[in-house]
């Protein structure tokens, strides 16, 4: 078996001044120096005053201002309406005082700009008018133009004139995690019908794939372009897949999309969940920062890595609403474990959960600058 420990794969010099030649003059890592942030530094290996800490899914309904205005309209509308996505965008930033924002917006919101028929059903999740199942399907989807994702321009660039020096983190879904609601038709435990026909229908999934990559990288770029300092790729469900599948039939269309954004130089951070045996494939895909779940500690993730990688992670969420004590014990043992990295981003290992108390999230964001901060 590969699973072993691999040599350091790259440390790469990230932010040089020939990548930043690639970015637009108005750019916040030119004008607002979010490069200099503590979020940026850390990402690209760098030393910071504080550790930086922001959390996966803090835009949303653990916060009773994004319930209020939110209020009669759909999730996707609330996406597409740029005074409202850079509104949500900054009130988590403005009540926790996290390091950095992350795009309000969805995975799903490249197809339904190509014109997919989706939409999200609350509670659930993403639900599409007809799956995708057969090769016809596939080739009958249609293209993501560049200019639909005006809206998305604009959301962005609202939310980074506010933002100043703190950045924004843009975000896709990874190819398997979207490609894998397309073929379900919606949510799913285990993702049977993907990876059957990663099987039974090769061609089919070769096809979806590439689409899925490539919208994920247009939507990627209209947001660096537009303002954001860094991206994550999301592959939620990639803990579904065994290694090999996910050698042969995913990662090189993770690899495309992280490909396509290279030349920009903004830091790429790569995150899934049961992720455990996947990290050096992930790693191999193309990303500079790993994204840690709850269930693997920090030191184990870096071991089975190789040694020398910037890890982000990774609280369990079940412990935000497990009382004080206990987070904080918690919170100092991923701490503890973050010092196997060269630098280390503190979030989630997984998404805040809707009934999280969120002064419970403020205090946590105190507490960790508290705990890291290093004297001047
Ligand atoms: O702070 C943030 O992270 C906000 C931005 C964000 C959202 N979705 C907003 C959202 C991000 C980065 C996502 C990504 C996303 N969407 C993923 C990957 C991350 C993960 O959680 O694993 C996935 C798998 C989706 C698909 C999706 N969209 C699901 C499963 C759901 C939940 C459905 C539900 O009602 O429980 C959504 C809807 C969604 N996306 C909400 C938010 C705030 C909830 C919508 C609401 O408020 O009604």
């Amino acid at each position: 078996m590969s699973q072993t420990n691999t040599a350091p794969l790259r440390q790469r010099a990230l932010l040089t001044d020939e990548q930043l030649a690639h970015l637009p003059t108005h750019h916040p890592l030119k004008t607002a120096q979010t490069g200099e942030s503590a979020m940026i530094r850390t990402l690209t290996g760098r030393s910071a005053d504080h550790s930086p800490v922001w959390f996966m899914r803090q835009a949303g309904r653990s916060l009773p201002e994004y319930r209020q205005i939110r209020e009669g309209i759909p999730m996707l509308d609330s996406c597409l309406n740029p005074e409202l996505a850079a509104e949500i965008t900054l009130q988590p930033v403005r009540r926790h005082g996290v390091d950095a924002a992350i795009f309000f917006s969805d995975i799903v919101i490249p197809m339904k700009l190509a014109g997919v028929g989706v939409d999200i059903v609350p509670g659930r999740g993403p639900v599409l008018d007809a799956p995708v199942r057969t090769l016809e399907d596939i080739k009958n989807l249609p293209e993501l133009e560049d200019s639909a994702l005006d809206p998305i321009r604009q959301a962005v660039a609202l939310t980074v004139e506010q933002l100043g020096s703190t950045p924004l983190i843009g975000f896709a879904g990874a190819p398997f995690t979207v490609a894998a609601y397309m073929v379900e038709g919606g949510p799913s435990r285990d993702h049977l019908r993907p990876r059957t026909m990663m099987h039974a229908n090769p061609e089919a999934w070769e096809a979806l794939g590439q689409w899925a990559a490539r919208t994920s990288a247009q939507f990627l770029a209209a947001q660096i372009e537009a303002g954001a300092s860094a991206v994550q790729l999301f592959d939620s469900w990639a803990g579904s897949l065994g290694q090999a599948d996910y050698r042969r039939f995913v990662q090189p269309h993770s690899a495309a999309t992280l490909a396509a954004i290279e030349h920009y130089g903004v830091p790429r951070i790569h995150f899934g969940t049961g992720t455990a045996e996947l990290l050096p494939a992930m790693l191999e895909a193309g990303a500079d920062v790993i994204g840690v779940d709850y269930r693997l500690s920090l030191s184990e993730a870096q071991r089975r890595l190789g040694g020398g990688i910037v890890l982000q992670g990774n609280i369990d969420p079940a412990l935000l609403a497990s009382g004080w004590d206990a987070l904080a014990a918690h919170t100092d043992s991923v701490l503890e474990e973050g010092r196997c990295a060269p630098a280390h981003v503190v979030n989630l290992g997984h998404g805040v959960p809707p009934t999280t108390d969120p002064t419970v999230l403020t205090r946590l964001v105190e507490y960790i600058h508290t705990q890291t901060r290093k004297a001047s």
